[in-house]
């Protein structure tokens, strides 16, 4: 018993912001942007209008109907994100409300992990096919930075690579065991949880750090989540550490790759395609060259999409299906790294 994708589809907001835009509000250059990341322009949702939940109901409709599935079919939902409508409850279960899919009240998994949110939620999924006790997973990865990034010069390195938008795939059990999910590998380390976080506001209290440093009063009773100084020195947003994030990203995508294809008893020259996380451009074209592997093998979208986090992988896979570079019998493989530090791989036969 295998894991196979039924179905895939992907939403992005409308609204394309270029990098001109963030010339008019903060320190930066479309030059800048470019050469750095690769990232020429992303899409932002409409603010009040448009939800991390709301665009992965676009792509999970989207997902279900090119699967030929029904609503009331999918019997397990997992939801991945950083970006979600509340703290809790997670966005699986607004995003079952939202398409009316609770008549058969199917489980609704959340995860995190971040930008490897895609791929530990294919194990999840993959390990309930193989077990049998589900048939039809819908796996949604979305993401509505832009609700939540700084737009002043201060948070300059992180809110121009941010972008909003959903991918999802149905993921059905096969017998066929020439096509479907190979294998996935996961990792994380904790060791560098803040260096690329968002932090504030949150239950932690200071205990990682400080307390001073965040302004928590003396209390015996809890009650601060966010507080004052918080608020008034704006430490309510993601921070990163790009240089530390590149350097060991660029370490371990190849790792992980290598890793998932060992375990496999397959070698680089068996990938047909490779869809990285699209973090950066740069980081991409160097896990490309290490590899060794020519352009068309490789599918990148941050030039129109920026970084949309638990999105980017099945927004990249569904784009470069519906060109025609990914076809049957094809190695796809997909690899992420991002905060935790967590990242992974997954090889699929198509
Ligand atoms: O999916 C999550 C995982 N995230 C990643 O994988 C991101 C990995 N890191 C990166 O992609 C890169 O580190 C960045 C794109 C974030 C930054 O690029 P960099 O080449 O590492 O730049 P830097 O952080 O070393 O900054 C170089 C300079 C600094 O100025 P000074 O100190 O040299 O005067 C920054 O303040 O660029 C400045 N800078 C900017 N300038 C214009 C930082 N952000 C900007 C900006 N516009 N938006």
């Amino acid at each position: 018993m295998r894991t196979k994708i039924a179905g895939m589809g992907y939403y992005v907001p409308e609204r394309i912001v270029s990098n001109k835009e963030f010339e008019s509000i903060m320190d930066t250059s479309d030059e800048w942007i470019q050469e750095r990341t690769g990232i020429k322009e992303r899409r932002f949702g409409k603010a009040h209008l448009e939800t991390t939940t709301t665009l992965g109901a676009r792509a999970a409709e989207a997902a279900m109907s090119d699967a030929g599935v029904e609503k009331n079919d999918i019997d397990f939902i997992i939801f991945a994100t950083l970006s979600p409508d509340y703290y809790f409850p997670g966005c699986g279960v607004l995003m079952q409300r939202e398409l009316k899919m609770t008549k058969n009240e199917a489980g609704a998994l959340d995860i995190r992990n971040q930008c490897s949110g895609f791929i530990y939620g294919l194990s999840i999924a993959d390990q309930f096919i193989k077990t049998g006790q589900y048939k039809n997973i819908l796996l949604v990865g979305a993401e509505m930075h832009s609700m939540g990034l700084d737009f002043s010069t201060r948070g300059r390195n992180v809110s121009v690579i941010f972008g909003d938008g959903a991918g999802a795939v149905i993921l059905q059990p096969t017998d066929d065991d020439s096509e479907g999910v190979v294998n996935t590998v996961l990792h994380s380390d904790g060791t560098y949880a803040e260096e690329l976080a968002f932090i504030n506001p949150g239950c932690h209290g200071g205990y990682h750090s400080n307390k001073e440093q965040y302004g928590y009063p003396d209390t015996d009773f809890g009650g601060v989540f966010l507080t004052q100084k918080m608020w008034d020195d704006q430490m309510i947003f993601p921070n990163m550490n790009g240089q530390l994030v590149f350097k060991m990203a660029i370490q371990k995508f190849p790792e992980v790759i290598i890793s998932g294809l060992n375990k496999a008893g397959l070698n680089v020259s068996d990938i047909n395609m490779l869809i990285p996380h699209q973090a950066n451009l740069r980081i991409s074209q160097f896990v490309q060259h290490k590899l060794g592997l020519r352009d068309d093998q490789v599918w990148n979208n941050i030039q129109r999409y920026g970084n949309t986090t638990a999105a980017t992988i099945p927004i990249a896979m569904c784009e470069a299906r519906d060109a025609g570079k990914i076809n049957k019998g094809d190695l796809v493989c997909i690899a992420a790294f991002g905060s935790g530090f967590t990242w992974g791989s997954a090889l699929i036969r198509w």
